[in-house]
């Protein structure tokens, strides 16, 4: 969570750090800020307050060019949204200035063992380690004091430092939180996300835990905390400037939808030579070697992970238990003798499924991570990745990163069974499948009409069910409204007390062999006044069903059905004229646990 990017160098800072904060800004938007040199004064300018980027873009309008800057998009955890508490932070005398992304858990000690000289001014705990930083200056060169405090620090950071009495320098450090230093014609430029780098810098090094870094305007070096200087592994940048941008829709929510088509071609493509799986053997013959698969996850991408479980248990008979990643780590179940683990994840930084990779990595299992994002901490730290291919995906509201998840872990599945199915040629009958209704105005009516009430029920049974858990997340996390999934056959044992007069039950049905007992449960709300709606496949359509969807492989059924639902409620928000890339109190990629 946090977005922050640092540029120096032969170009201007304030465009290239408030491009690259507009970019990141996905990742946290309770306020903004940045820090400029100030030529005249010699002083490092700071521009910071609560509200987006928009807003800061204003407040510098008349800034003087500078060469160097660092800038910050916020998602607060310590201290209120206001001016004060956001970032950058300085030290009392102004002397530091820095930004920072993740938690530093001693604060509080840090504080009361070093600083009770200081004076603060906000609540937040990045400000101790500005303050840490100046009173080790006060006896050590700049360098030493910087490792002095990361030293000090328990928890998380991605931190950028500026020293107003060096100019021509910025110091970075990372830990748990990710951290990217780019290289390009005009100079360095570091930020928390490879998207900040697009445009500016060729290629890019991944900065590892516990590593310190000095940039100037034409040259970067790293060490490790023992002030050794460790080697930069360069890669190429492959996103190209359009896939950050939102072209002609309105919303990169719209867009991300629009793209899952081509997600899936590229990811059929990109897994398969001719009809040959391009999976790494080893991936295959560590799971068939264990007794069990372990799938670890959050959010959507749990949802994900409920339809992998299917998968695996349908297609290959290999056992698998899921679990939310958020409680694994800490309540670690009986595992079996032989796990393997599969952590499923969009940006592969959730901070709580990195805590289950250390606890898994210490025990020496195997673990595989399944991401969008092959630099990410948990693609590094995993034994084996796999790529989403999705390309990047930056609505909060996650949609195309579910459907590629589902598909390679159907790859994986298939790939894992002795079945004889051709799983490139029926993804791409799924991708086509989506492309027939994707501009389908019947939704926008549909919604109009049925989602009136402030809440709602997705209902369904088999995978419908674990597509209606998805649905009912999309729905809740962008329109607000109070949206539950349910087992179509559980309503009955207490919930369909809530249902009244209106309330809207919306029925997932694609299952041939148990969409009668689908169907009768819908009759039971619709005999308590539901306002009911129903989406399903040829398969089992019937007379007066609302939304009627192509035929897909019975397995491949959640590639498509969601579609509709993540539709439902990209309209519903657009209906209330909600923020839809960037619903409230929300972040893309969740950095803290
Ligand atoms: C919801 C959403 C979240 C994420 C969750 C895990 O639309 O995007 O629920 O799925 O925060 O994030 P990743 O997949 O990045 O680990």
């Amino acid at each position: 969570m946090c977005g922050i990017v640092g540029f120096i160098g032969n170009n201007d800072a304030k465009k290239i750090v408030l491009n690259g904060l507009t970019r990141l800004e996905y990742r946290g938007y309770d306020s903004a800020g940045m820090s400029l040199f100030n030529n005249r004064y010699q002083i490092f300018d700071v521009y910071k307050d609560e509200g987006r980027v928009a807003k800061l873009v204003e407040s510098t309008k008349n800034s003087s060019y500078s060469n160097i800057g660092i800038g910050h998009t916020r998602w607060a955890t310590h201290g209120k949204v206001n001016k004060e508490n956001s970032h950058p932070h300085y030290s009392q005398s102004r002397r530091f200035i820095i930004v920072h992304n993740g938690v530093i858990e001693n604060y509080q000690q840090l504080k009361d063992q070093y600083l009770s000289h200081s004076t603060f001014i906000s609540e937040t705990d990045t400000e101790v380690i500005a303050q840490l930083i100046e009173t080790f200056s006060q006896t050590l060169n700049v360098e030493n004091a910087i490792i002095t405090t990361l030293k000090l620090l328990h928890g998380s950071y991605a931190l950028l430092v500026l020293d107003s009495m060096d100019p021509e320098k910025i110091y970075a450090a990372k830990y748990k939180s990710p951290l990217i230093v780019g290289k390009g014609p005009e100079g360095i430029t570091i930020a928390s996300d490879l998207m900040a780098l697009v445009g500016y810098s060729d290629d890019y090094h991944a900065l590892d835990d516990k590593s310190f870094v000095i940039a100037t305007r034409d040259d970067v070096r790293v060490f490790n905390l023992n002030h050794e200087l460790l080697p930069l592994h360069l890669k190429k940048i492959e996103i190209d400037n359009a896939d950050t941008e939102k072209g002609e829709f309105a919303h990169y929510m719209l867009k991300e939808i629009h793209e899952q088509p081509a997600v899936l071609r590229r990811i059929a493509s990109n897994y398969f030579d001719k009809d040959k799986s391009l999976i790494d053997p080893q991936i295959i013959q560590s799971i068939k070697d264990s007794d069990r698969v372990y799938i670890l996850a959050a959010g959507t991408s749990m949802h994900a992970g409920l339809i992998g479980k299917q998968l695996f248990e349908k297609m290959a008979s290999i056992p698998v238990e899921i679990h939310i990643a958020s409680e694994f780590a800490y309540q670690k179940p009986l595992l079996s003798k032989k796990p393997f683990f599969i952590l499923v994840t969009q940006s592969g930084e959730t901070a709580d499924l990195r805590a289950c990779l250390v606890g898994i990595t210490e025990q020496n299992y195997k673990t595989l991570t399944i991401t969008n994002v092959p630099t990410s901490t948990l693609a590094r730290e995993a034994t084996y990745f796999l790529q989403l291919f999705a390309g990047p995906e930056i609505a909060v509201a996650s949609t195309k990163a579910y459907v590629a998840q589902v598909a390679v872990l159907a790859i994986l599945a298939y790939e894992l069974s002795s079945k004889n199915v051709n799983i490139k040629y029926e993804l791409g009958i799924a991708a086509a499948a989506i492309d027939t209704f994707l501009d389908s105005q019947k939704l926008i009516d549909i919604v109009r009409e049925k989602l009136t009430h402030r809440n709602c029920f997705y209902i369904g049974r088999g995978l419908d069910y674990f597509v209606g858990l998805e649905a009912s997340l999309k729905l809740k996390e962008i329109s607000y409204i109070q949206t539950e999934g349910f087992a179509a056959g559980e309503l009955k044992h207490g919930t369909i007390a809530l249902i009244e007069e209106g309330t809207p039950v919306i029925a997932l049905i694609s299952d041939p062999h148990i969409s009668g007992n689908t169907r009768s449960n819908l009759k039971e709300v619709q005999a308590r006044g539901a306002n009911t709606l129903k989406i399903v496949t040829e398969a089992v359509q019937q007379k007066n069903d609302e939304i009627v969807l192509p035929n897909v492989h019975p397995l491949l059924t959640p590639l498509i059905m969601v579609v509709p639902t993540q539709l439902i409620a990209y309209y519903a928000a657009l209906e209330r004229s909600y923020d839809i890339d960037k619903p409230r109190n929300l972040a893309k990629s969740v950095t803290v646990e």
